[in-house]
């Protein structure tokens, strides 16, 4: 569906990318128009934005007087995201200056504002810059949660600018449900798996399942941009865009995510197992490569390895509450809900997210639907949608839960 979107630039390095978050909202059907500041045109021309957006591209309140661009652009949009968000711009924002066209439009606008802050380390840390920040937040705007890694020069730490691809995600998931990033997991410790373990049969062949990692990688971000401090426990998910803000231990076989599991969850809050896990892996891992070497084909025999959830919820700690994933494919025995059913009491788990697989659902698809089961007796359909969609109905859940005693988060900034 076609959205009016504003993009506002300003001016940083990492104003570059914003091509790439506008082109990918324009193929996402979307009307953008793009406002940047004077300073993000020492980075990007303005042609590039005009080019790209096919919408005129002014900076100033003083352009185009007649038609008030300054109230009507801000007027019909239906979001406005701020990629990159510079220290001084969030200053401005906060501070509810109005000295330029981009300024003067968050001034305006009554629809969900994203700001995505990208700068040095320091900037980042400033207790001014913490301070606008809160002061947004505590306005409702989106402001979020910079990636970490390679910055200007050779400098390294948090307040690089997310992938276009995760801005872009995460400003989706705003247009379909605008309170979907509220900071309600704000000192919360959270760990999530996600992929799909590989158990080795010889050095170049292994035993896999078709898991992405999408679907557990959209919980991690969301909970990340709701405040929650995240470990990403990644079994194979190649090619799949690393939240923001997470901290990711690397994994490739059952049992390796078992004992990471075991060693994260010991001081979380909340623990997701969204992980495909195989249930068996072969007894021995030859050395070399198992040659034809006769006609008759090997036989591979299978140990079944642990099951990680049930160890989670055996091990839990008080006041931890333990999420589960059933990938369901309904049979003669039952549908999808049936068995979910029944996976949650054997698995003893506080919620379970069940979803239809099979026939090119849910593995490896952008979207993804559901049903979400309770221990308590709640039954929640997760109608389709984006996974980060289906990741901020599961946090909801989670948040109403943790917030009842004897549950609290620790009390933290
Ligand atoms: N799981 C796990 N350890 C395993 C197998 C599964 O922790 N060895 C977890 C998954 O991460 C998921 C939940 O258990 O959260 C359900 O996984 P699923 O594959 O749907 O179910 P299984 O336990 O494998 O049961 P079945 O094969 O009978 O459906």
């Amino acid at each position: 569906m076609t959205r009016r979107v504003v993009l506002g630039v300003s001016g940083g390095i990492a104003a570059y990318k914003s091509c790439e978050v506008l082109r990918r909202l324009t193929e996402s059907g979307h009307q953008v128009r793009v406002i940047p500041t004077e300073s993000a045109l020492k980075f990007v021309g303005a042609a590039t934005f005009e080019a790209l957006s096919g919408q005129p591209v002014r900076t100033e309140v003083f352009a185009d007087v007649a038609e008030v661009p300054h109230v009507r652009v801000g007027q019909r949009a239906e979001l406005v995201l701020v990629a990159p968000a510079t220290a001084d711009l969030l200053a401005r924002a906060a501070h509810g200056r109005a000295d330029d066209l981009l300024t003067a439009t968050l001034l305006t606008v009554s629809c969900p504002v994203m700001l995505v802050p990208a700068m040095h380390t320091e900037m980042w840390e400033h207790p001014a810059t913490r301070d606008n920040v809160a002061l947004l937040r505590s306005r409702g705007v989106v402001v979020v949660e910079p990636a970490s890694g390679r910055l200007t020069g050779a400098d390294s730490g948090p307040g690089r600018l997310p992938e276009p691809a995760e801005i872009v995600e995460l400003a989706s998931l705003l247009l379909e449900r605008a309170d979907a990033l509220p900071r309600d997991l704000v000192g919360c410790r959270v760990v999530v798996s996600a992929g799909g373990t590989r158990e080795p049969l010889d050095p170049v062949r292994f035993l896999g399942n078709r898991s992405s990692g999408r679907q557990g990688y959209a919980v991690a971000r969301v909970a990340a941009q709701r405040g929650a401090e995240v470990a990403l426990v990644a079994a194979h998910t190649d090619g799949v865009v690393v939240p923001a803000g997470v901290r990711l231990v690397g994994v490739d076989t059952a049992r390796q995510l078992h004992e990471a599991m075991l060693g994260e969850s010991e001081q979380a809050d909340v623990v997701v197992m969204a992980a495909a896990v195989a249930d068996f892996r072969p007894a021995t891992m030859e050395e070399s490569k198992i040659k034809k070497t006769s006609t008759a084909a090997p036989t591979v025999r299978l140990l079944t390895n642990p099951d990680i959830l049930v160890d989670l919820v055996a091990r839990r700690r008080p006041g931890q509450l333990v999420v589960g994933f059933a990938a369901e494919t309904g049979d003669a025995a039952g549908g999808v809900l049936d068995h979910a059913r029944a996976k949650l009491s054997r698995k003893g788990c506080d919620l379970l997210v069940a979803n239809a697989v099979g026939d090119g659902k849910a593995f490896g698809q952008p979207n993804n639907a559901g049903w979400l089961l309770a221990a308590d007796g709640a039954e929640i359909e997760l109608p389709l949608g984006s996974k980060v969609l289906l990741a901020s109905r599961l946090w909801d859940e989670v948040a109403a839960r943790r917030i009842k005693p004897p549950f609290s988060f620790r009390d933290r900034p």
